[in-house]
């Protein structure tokens, strides 16, 4: 599905999200603060548009997808970034390798979430961040309404118009739709190991960037996920008391 709707991939985006995304992008750069110099994992990484600012700052950014179709359509528009094929849950890297590590609008397409938030828990480096840009829930109900509409009803309508498989529309909007809301993704990161986590909503919560660090002790390597699952064994609810939420 991806490789359809690479070409137009961008153009898209901009109008469906009616020029949002730009500002979210920027928002989550600020997020990953990393430095010229530092080596950067941008997973589920399409064409390339979220890999860009980072390789215009110097940073040594790798562009990870598995869509062979998004990443050729990357390539030829910066051939300066490296593109490399690789499966979110099965990384194509060595324990401990980037300094901060990204997923834009790419995890909830992830078969297995849970497992690439292990994966890029092993490839990163200890005290290393992570940064996860993914649509979520409206916090406020009648917003939360309104977008529902927009999501279930003009969306497709305008995809019709705009894209040449407005069918990857429709999975979209239902893909958002079934996504966990805020504090369960950050449960989740927490389950797989994942320290000091926190989340900001953006656009009253259409979106929302979850922040966390990996432990800088010694659980590291290929176990280190499931390790922290163990340590971590209880109820969800009992994770969500270290969350760091918006407001707080
Ligand atoms: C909506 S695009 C996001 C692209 C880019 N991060 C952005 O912000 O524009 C989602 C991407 O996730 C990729 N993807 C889905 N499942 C994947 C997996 N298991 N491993 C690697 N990439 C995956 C798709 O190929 C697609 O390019």
């Amino acid at each position: 599905m991806f490789d359809d709707v690479a070409p137009k991939y961008d153009v898209v985006n901009d109008v469906l999200s009616m020029g949002q995304t730009r500002r979210w992008r920027r928002i989550v750069v600020e997020a990953m603060d990393v430095k010229a110099g530092q080596r950067v994992l941008d997973l589920a990484a399409g064409t390339g548009t979220s890999s860009e600012p980072y390789a215009d700052a110097g940073v040594d950014v790798v562009a990870c997808d598995f869509s062979l179709g998004m990443l050729k359509v990357g390539k030829r528009r910066r051939p300066d970034i490296d593109f490399i094929a690789g499966d979110a849950t099965r990384l194509p890297f060595a324990d401990n390798t980037f300094d901060a590590s990204t997923i834009s609008f790419g995890l909830r397409n992830v078969n297995e979430p849970k497992k690439a938030l292990a994966e890029m828990l092993r490839v990163t480096k200890p005290g290393g961040r992570l940064v996860i840009a993914e649509f979520s829930q409206p916090v406020v109900p009648l917003w939360r309404t309104m977008y529902t509409e927009y999501l279930m009803r003009a969306l497709p309508a305008i995809a019709v118009k705009v894209s040449s498989n407005p069918d990857a529309y429709v999975y979209l909007a239902e893909s958002i739709r079934a996504w966990p809301d805020q504090d369960h993704l950050a449960a989740w990161l927490q389950e797989a190991g994942w320290e000091s986590v926190s989340y900001r909503n953006l656009s009253g919560g259409i979106v929302a960037v979850h922040r966390a660090q990996k432990p800088a002790g010694p659980a590291d390597g290929p176990a280190a996920g499931a390790q922290a699952l163990a340590n971590h064994a209880g109820p969800v609810a009992k994770l969500r008391r270290n969350i760091t939420r918006p407001g707080r």
